[in-house]
């Protein structure tokens, strides 16, 4: 039915590299400890795929704590060094919103990071994991008071602020308990990083922090308030960047005005954000951390002597980087469906394979277009690879799984699919769209597996409707 070579499939986009063998698993899209076990099963942590679905039921977010903490570590250590070779302190914050629970957030700790948290939600979660308050960086554009006040009262390190209306609530709140806080003032560096590109723009139309030219003045009066301390400049740029050239034309530009304010005072740290890219697929080529830092601080330690200046303390705020290349996903898939697509070179076929999670689980791909990778986790696969979409349960169009990929043409329903690097923003994004219920997460290390967040079940779902009596409802139905 396919009228051109397999090798160049119509409907393949051009990164799309058919490989020889639909099983294999890419290095640096898979997690450190992904293999295959003699029958071909899906191996991470030490534990089987087949066995994690027996005891925890499609889909579930397998996360591989090993992964997961090695590379919170080395990222620290990384940026640790970078700044030690020019005499100088670096601070590495996990940025929770990529995912955050108590596990997780001790995990960080224990590698030595802080953790960055943008809601009062990821707050108490950090405060009630153990995370040390002054190791805890809050963010946000809109903090209520009553956030603003609850962080104030935890003792959290530093307050990222981000409009002059909150520095005069944290001035009130600050005065009012006699309490100093220590603030960071978020900058739009006007470098606005879109993957690869980065496009300066002298006032970026979006909301988050001070235009650079009015940073001084915010600045000003931070520096008049009796118990708000004025830290140093935050900016982040962007997400899911790969490249150094971004951040070190956005620190050079944001040290342009920390060199002014050292005139007002002092200008302890430098917050460069987080947004290291990671490897979707096998198209996608990351730097290694290491590189990445020893780049990046070597850049804004050129400028700071070149201007003349001391080299401040360094933080930075890498999430997705951490968690990201550490998680899986696995889902059983339901049914599979040929579909004919007429293109300018003939008749194509891309099979279809629906399996039982998709945007709810993952709504990356529907919002993003992000692409993904897959591998049947069950067992290999024997015939050639076939072009297909993995698409998801939910009734709309738009609900991708892993847009374009090669799997065994034998892939069947009841077959377990594993989709790679989705430990951060998916279930951190996770919705109950369709009332589905959000899937368990569970840590996997040395054979050993342990739920680090439950599964939601039908009965979680009713038992929020108020229209309903909720306890009679219990029948433990997932
Ligand atoms: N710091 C700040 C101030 C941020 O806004 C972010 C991400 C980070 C750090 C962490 O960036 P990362 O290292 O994880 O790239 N939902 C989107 C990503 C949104 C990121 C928002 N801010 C996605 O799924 O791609």
């Amino acid at each position: 039915m396919v009228s051109v070579p397999a090798s160049a499939h119509p409907l393949a986009p051009e990164w799309l590299i058919r490989p020889d063998d639909a099983n294999d698993l890419a290095d640096l899209v898979w997690p450190a400890s992904a293999t295959r076990d003699p029958d071909g099963v899906l191996v991470l942590g030490g534990s089987r795929a087949t066995d994690l679905v027996e005891q925890l039921g499609t889909p579930v977010l397998v996360i591989d704590e090993q992964h997961a903490r090695d590379q919170a570590a080395r990222t620290h250590r990384a940026f640790v060094a970078a700044t030690a070779r020019h005499g100088g302190v670096a601070r590495v914050y996990y940025a929770g919103k990529a995912f955050l629970c108590a596990e997780v957030a001790r995990w960080m700790i224990e590698a030595g990071l802080g953790v960055d948290v943008c809601s009062r939600g990821e707050l108490e979660t950090a405060l009630a994991a153990g995370v040390p308050a002054e190791r805890i960086g809050y963010h946000g554009n809109n903090k209520r008071v009553s956030e603003l006040e609850r962080a104030v009262e935890a003792g959290v390190g530093t307050i990222i602020v981000d409009s002059s209306i909150e520095i005069e609530r944290l001035g009130a709140i600050t005065e009012r308990r006699g309490v100093t806080q220590k603030v960071l003032v978020r900058v739009r560096s006007g470098v606005h990083a879109d993957t690869h590109d980065f496009l300066a723009t002298a006032h970026e139309d979006q909301k988050f922090g001070f235009a650079l030219d009015d940073a001084e003045q915010a600045v000003a009066r931070i520096r008049e308030l009796s118990f708000v301390e004025f830290s140093g400049l935050h900016c982040h740029i962007g997400s899911q960047i790969f490249g150094i050239s971004g951040f070190r034309e956005s620190a050079s530009r944001v040290l342009e005005l920390h060199e002014r304010l050292l005139e007002g005072g002092s200008v302890p740290l430098l917050n460069l954000g987080g947004g290291f890219g990671i490897a979707y697929t096998r198209a996608d080529d990351p730097a290694p951390i290491e590189q990445l830092a020893d780049g990046i601080v070597d850049a804004v330690a050129d400028e700071c002597q070149a201007r003349g200046i001391e080299l401040p303390t360094l933080a930075f705020e890498p999430g997705r980087s951490i968690m990201g290349p550490a998680g899986v996903t696995l889902y059983e898939v339901g049914t599979t469906k040929p579909v004919r697509v007429e293109t300018t070179e003939g008749v194509a076929e891309r099979l279809y394979v629906a399996v039982d999670g998709g945007m709810s689980d993952n709504v990356r791909p529907a919002l993003y277009g992000a692409q993904y990778s897959a591998r049947l986790a069950s067992r290999t696969g024997d015939d050639a690879p076939a072009l297909v979409r993995v698409v998801g349960m939910h009734c709309e169009s738009g609900d991708i799984v892993v847009d374009h990929e090669y799997l065994p043409g034998d892939i069947t329903p009841g077959d377990l699919l594993a989709v790679a690097s989705t430990g951060a923003y998916s279930a951190a994004m996770s919705s109950n769209y369709n009332h589905v219920p959000r899937p368990p997460v569970v840590a996997v290390r040395e054979g050993e597996a342990r739920v680090i967040v439950r599964g939601e079940t039908i009965d979680d779902l009713l038992a929020r409707d108020a229209g309903l009596p909720s306890p009679a409802l219990n029948k433990g139905e997932k």
